[in-house]
């Protein structure tokens, strides 16, 4: 278990350069699941939950080396399509290596991955979309067994567009071979960057307008490499680090059109951001304005990954601010943990509101999930005094080098591990 201790009230100066994004890096080692022969995956960020992926890779029996810039994988050796029990257990996405294995072998089986702290997260939509393609599907004694080559010729309409589901089952269609479309399928652009590598390696996924995508049947893969895109997740925290400390800081190496819904709540809440190229400079204001309403949706809408970071600034905000969560259903946990550092808000359901205070103070506080963890680190950089959070562990499934990326922009923040 780790802590961070912070002492707040220092406005962060200077310059952060983005790391890969975790949500394309897991789905895309999963896929190389797909391929028998060697791929490189660079701009991969070295995070607990990609080291956990690597593990089960080679669990599984490919061959994974960390180079200098990332992964190379051969999954040429892979030979079982059994996911093992306590590592899978251990990353949610694990679920993703089913869409794969069904790709590669036409049979998989993993344990259920079951809730966490932000949600239920059920399977539902990826398991209905696998029979839909013609795989069996066993769900009992707690293990999803998976059987049958994914059969091609289907179209496959998601009631809602999971992320996690698109993925799984844009996998697995490329091991059809007919035709496959998902319709309705999740518009993140982390879902592009997983259809960039499959198409490196010489499947064919293509987007047909904003709701449909049609995957190719009876393409093979091949060795390629490919250079995992920026993490908006990452830039978004460290945006709202600079605003929430006042300070004035330049990120480097984000995607401004990924961030579009975040950039304008930040404008609004006061910030100062110029774009240039992939470059953004963020001055944060002397007290953020509050937000009026402000709503998590699917991509392109505002991101449920940034509610808790946000919810950190409109503690400090000058009025009242209301959040409404509408992608996990459990996503305010740190709520009650910004309480003890005398921030005055209350949750109702999916709605959480915000009356913005004149300052924090430094209090003992708990990361209950990852973005939750990142969130009362940025309210202890704002804070007086000392701040510690504590299971800070659950930062690092998010963020490479948290801290100490924090204390090269003049944050006092340091870790202990036990
Ligand atoms: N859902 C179902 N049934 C399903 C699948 C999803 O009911 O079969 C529900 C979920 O319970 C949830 C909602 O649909 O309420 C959205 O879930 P989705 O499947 O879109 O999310 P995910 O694939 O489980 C990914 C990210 C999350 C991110 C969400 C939403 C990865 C590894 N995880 O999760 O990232 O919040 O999409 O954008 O890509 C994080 O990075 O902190 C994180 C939680």
């Amino acid at each position: 278990m780790a802590k961070l201790i912070i002492e707040g009230g220092r406005p962060l100066k200077g310059q952060i350069t983005v790391h890969g994004a975790k949500n394309a890096a897991l789905p895309i080692l999963a896929a190389a699941m797909l391929i028998p022969e060697p791929v490189r995956i660079t701009n991969c960020p070295r995070l607990t939950d990609v080291e956990n992926m690597a593990g089960i890779l080679q669990a599984l029996g490919c061959r994974v080396d960390w180079v200098e810039d990332g992964l190379l994988i051969d999954a040429g050796s892979a030979r079982t399509a059994e996911l093992p029990e306590v590592l899978a257990g251990s990353i949610r996405s694990s679920v993703f290596l089913l869409g794969p294995l069904l790709g590669r072998f036409g049979a998989a089986e993993a344990p259920f991955p079951g809730g966490c702290d932000i949600g239920n997260r059920p399977v539902d939509l990826h398991l209905k979309g696998f029979r839909a393609m013609g795989v069996k599907v066993d769900e009992a004694s707690g293990r999803i067994r998976c059987l049958g080559r994914p059969r091609g010729g289907t179209e496959i309409a998601l009631e809602y567009p999971s992320v996690g589901a698109t993925e799984n089952l844009l996998m697995a269609a490329c091991g059809a071979e007919e035709d496959t479309v998902l319709v309705n399928p999740a518009r993140e652009p982390e879902i592009d960057d997983l259809m960039a590598f499959l198409n490196g390696a010489g499947f064919d996924l293509k987007r047909e307008g904003s709701s449909r995508i049609r995957v190719r049947g009876g393409r093979r893969g091949h060795s390629t490499s490919h250079v995992i895109l920026p993490d908006r997740i990452e830039t978004g925290t460290y945006l709202v680090a600079a605003a929430i400390t006042g300070g004035h800081v330049l990120i480097r190496g984000g995607r401004k059109e990924h961030l579009s819904a975040l950039l304008m709540t930040l404008r609004e809440a006061g910030c100062r951001i110029r774009i240039e190229g992939t470059d953004l400079d963020v001055e944060g204001p002397e007290r953020p304005r509050e937000l009026r309403r402000l709503v998590t949706l699917p991509y392109p809408g505002f991101p449920t990954d940034m509610q808790s970071q946000v919810f950190a600034l409109c503690t400090v905000a000058k009025g009242t601010s209301v959040l409404e969560e509408n992608v996990f259903e459990n996503r305010f946990c740190h709520g009650a943990e910004l309480k003890r550092m005398g921030a005055d808000c209350y949750v109702r359901g999916r709605t959480a509101v915000i009356r913005g205070v004149k300052g924090l103070r430094g209090a003992q506080v708990t990361a209950h999930d990852l973005r939750g963890g990142a969130a009362l680190a940025l309210a202890g950089l704002r804070a007086e005094g000392i701040t510690v959070v504590n299971r800070a562990e659950r930062i690092d499934r998010g963020y490479a080098k948290f801290a100490a990326t924090l204390r090269d922009v003049g944050a006092a923040i340091r870790r202990e591990d036990d």
